[in-house]
């Protein structure tokens, strides 16, 4: 597939589609900025030279001409005051040109901001579950975060900054060849020297930044892994150990910034020493040409103005440089996110009512590529309106198959075919499949929300009563009822204040909710007691409902009384039928029941 943002520059311009004309108005106003701000030591200078009366003031033609017309030189020695005027009408024009250009830049990087999230997240949560499985979350939101700032004060900061910079520092060196050709090449010969000992710093700056930054995610990953696996590290009594691990990269983070602010310390003053030097010459050149006669008293002063006023943007486009190659990698980083291709339909795909039999057709499914296949040549059939059970060791592949079934991962090309009454399941819209499938997950995941919240998670429209006539059926509303805070009992992180019985029967309730017609239960009774386990089964089986059930399960007595039995070996089916025929049969089955219940496998 074609990528969407192939180039860096192709990216950025969608970053900023809804931002472009704050940044370009951004833009506008600080080179107007620089225009005022440029134009105040010429009038200082015009004033100088006009009081003194030594010599004549060096200013443009334009400009001397509109000051013969007012009345010379003269009328303005006379009053000085308009002067004055001037210099702080102009002074407080650069301040709301200055004030519109930081809203500009503040305004668009906002707008920026926004868009770059709601781009990245609704990309996110469009890819596919096998995206989501070899990337790391942690990554994932450090992308989100310190890579979009990073962006952002790329374009807010150093791409206005180079823009801005350039033009003034331009804009100053024709002011000052109006003053004095000779001292601006004293001035320029600084220049590149200045620009390249800032960029030679920067980049070592840069790449002790991103160690910094590198060791900062390290250090956050351990305190995160530490935080959430908290009861573990207490458990096996590792305080120690993992305070130790932590400290050691604490040192090692502060090293890192030890070292990077020597580095500045060490170019802030160095580059001090430098413009210092360039001062120095200015300085006694222009002394000399100011008593030669080649410049003005005025126009001295305008030049050590320039001069001053450029000091800082020479130094710090060194700076800017340096910083677009950390653009450059965030860049890269948004751009792995977004060329990501999110799960897409083939065409003839629509949604469709999930009626009649399920049926597995020859499936054959792998992780990856280089995987070993989970599911090998799986042929099954659940009966439409049935229970199915399926029994099965761990890692036999009973879940993927119910993930196959949801479509949370798609069957490869000759890897067989899933079919629901005759309509092949890669015809019906992901959306569709999933929002008439209500599966209990192996490892329910909660929501840090109240527990009647968590039922209701996904049947928007449920009343209080619903929640509870599903609870009823989930063998829960006896649970709840002694909570103190009943359904409105917040249930913490991840589900962690509820047993983990507690969290499968409130995974229970919120399928119970929904009443898909189809409902898979995947190993969803295994942290129940076996009293609760067949309350809650018969609870269901009065349901008035014509659903197909899967049970899942590695307790034969949870799924001995479905209506037909599937036993699953190393991603194979090896055995089927009826409780009763699968003993008669004297296969896995029948050894796992005389395991499990020796007294009903003896007299079948
Ligand atoms: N996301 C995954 N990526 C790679 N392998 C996986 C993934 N999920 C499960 N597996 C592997 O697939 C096999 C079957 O897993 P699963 O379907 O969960 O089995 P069961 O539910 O029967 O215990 C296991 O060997 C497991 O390691
Ligand atoms: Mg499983």
């Amino acid at each position: 597939m074609k990528k969407r943002y192939p180039t860096h520059v192709s990216l950025l311009l969608r970053l900023v589609k809804g931002s472009k004309h704050f940044f370009i108005l951004s833009i506008l106003f600080a080179w107007l900025t620089s225009l005022l701000d440029l134009i105040n030591p010429r009038i200082v200078s015009f004033a100088v030279d006009s009081v003194l009366g030594t010599a004549s003031p060096q200013l443009p033609g334009p400009v001397l001409s509109l000051i013969n017309r007012i009345g010379g030189p003269d009328m303005l020695r006379s009053h000085i005051g308009y002067i004055a005027g001037l210099v702080i009408v102009i002074a407080i024009l650069a301040a709301l040109t200055r004030y519109t250009f930081r809203m500009m830049t503040a305004k668009g990087q906002e707008v920026m901001l926004k868009s770059t999230r709601d781009l990245l997240y609704r990309h996110i949560i469009s890819l596919p579950l096998s995206w989501h499985n070899k990337n790391h979350t942690g990554d994932i939101i450090q992308r989100c975060t310190s890579d979009v700032d990073v962006i952002r004060a790329f374009l807010s900061e150093q791409l206005i900054n180079l823009v801005r910079m350039t033009v003034q520092i331009v804009l100053a060196i024709i002011f000052m060849l109006g003053i004095s050709p000779y001292l601006t090449l004293i001035e320029l010969a600084f220049i590149p020297i200045i620009v390249l000992f800032s960029l030679f710093f920067h980049v070592r700056i840069g790449a002790s930044f991103r160690k910094v930054d590198e060791m900062e995610g390290q250090l956050s990953a351990v305190a995160q892994e530490n935080l959430t696996g908290v009861r573990v590290v207490r458990a096996f009594g590792r305080e120690q150990y993992e305070r130790e691990r932590f400290e050691k990269k604490n040192e090692a983070y502060t090293g890192l910034w030890d070292y990077l602010m020597r580095l500045l310390s060490l170019f802030w003053a160095t580059g001090d020493a430098l413009s210092g030097l360039q001062t120095l010459f200015i300085l006694i050149a222009g002394a000399h040409f100011c008593l030669n006669g080649s410049i003005t008293v005025g126009g001295y002063i305008a030049f050590l103005s320039y001069s001053a006023m450029i000091a800082g943007p020479v130094r710090q486009l060194g700076r800017v440089i340096s910083g677009m190659s950390r653009a450059g990698v965030s860049i890269e980083r948004l751009q792995y996110i977004l060329n990501s291709d999110p799960e897409t339909e083939i065409e003839e795909a629509a949604a469709a009512p999930l009626e009649g039999d399920i049926v597995f057709d020859h499936v054959t499914f792998r992780y990856g590529p280089d995987d070993a296949p989970v599911l090998n040549d799986v042929s099954l059939t659940c009966k439409a309106g049935k229970v199915t059970g399926i029994l099965g060791s761990t890692g036999s592949g009973k879940s993927t198959l119910m993930y196959l079934l949801c479509r949370l991962y798609d069957l490869p090309e000759n890897g067989g075919e899933i079919r629901i009454g005759n309509q092949r399941l890669s015809t019906i819209t992901r959306e569709s499949v999933r929002s008439q499938i209500g599966i209990v997950l192996q490892e329910p995941y909660l929501f840090s929300r109240t527990l009647g919240e968590n039922i209701a998670i996904a049947g928007l429209t449920a009343t209080d009563h619903d929640i509870r006539e599903a609870a009823k059926i989930a063998v829960l509303d006896d649970t709840v009822n002694h909570f103190s805070k009943g359904y409105d009992t917040f249930v913490g992180e991840r589900g962690v204040t509820l047993s983990g019985g507690q969290k499968q029967r409130t995974a229970i309730a919120q399928t119970i909710l929904r009443n898909t017609p189809i409902m898979i239960l995947d190993d969803s009774l295994s942290a129940v007691d076996t009293e609760t386990d067949t309350r809650i089964r018969r609870e269901m089986d009065q349901m008035d409902t014509s659903a197909t059930r899967i049970l899942i399960a590695h307790r034969i007595t949870t799924l001995m009384h479905a209506d037909h039995i599937i036993v699953m070996d190393q991603g194979r089916v090896v055995e089927e039928g009826t409780h009763q025929e699968l003993l008669e049969h004297n296969g896995l089955y029948r050894k796992i029941c005389d395991l499990q219940m020796p007294e009903t496998g003896r007299e079948p």
